[in-house]
């Protein structure tokens, strides 16, 4: 397959303020690269992610979802990346309930001294939701070209 017919997943990646979107600047800056499919949503804290934001991400035509926080114990909110791990983790098997692959999802510790994670991370994300394929479940047809 070339390279122009190449499937391109569309990501989310919801990356908390201050680890995450830190290292995903450090990332940039160090001329890391990681696919342009990814698109970043900056939100104070991992735990302000809330599950309504990942199914609305899925029907408007995300391929797959990835969040980013700080490593736990290093929150700035001090636990709020422990309540996003909970709710996801029940929000991931509720969606593998319903058929949506595992892979779609992502929970990953990233630090503000960590752009090679978050550039290693994005890249092995984006091969997952390619192998995947495209995201037919949970997307709403309406919003399709
Ligand atoms: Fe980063 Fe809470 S501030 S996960």
């Amino acid at each position: 397959m070339s390279v122009e017919n190449q499937f391109k997943p569309k990501i989310v990646a919801f990356c908390c303020n201050w680890c995450s979107y830190a290292g995903a600047d450090l990332a940039g800056s160090s001329r890391l690269t990681y696919p342009a499919d990814v698109k970043i949503i900056r939100v104070p804290c991992s735990c302000r992610v809330n599950p309504m934001f990942i199914l609305r991400a899925f029907e408007k035509g995300a391929d797959g979802v990835i969040i980013c926080g700080c490593h736990p114990g290093d929150c700035h909110y001090s636990t709020g990346n422990y309540y996003a791990r909970r709710r996801m983790t029940l929000l991931f098997s509720m969606l593998d309930y319903i058929g949506i692959e595992n892979g779609r999802t992502r929970v990953e510790w990233v630090s503000a001294a960590e752009g090679v994670k978050f550039s290693q991370t994005m890249n092995e994300f984006v091969d997952k939701i390619r192998s995947l394929g495209e995201n037919v479940r949970l997307g709403d047809l309406r919003c399709k070209k």
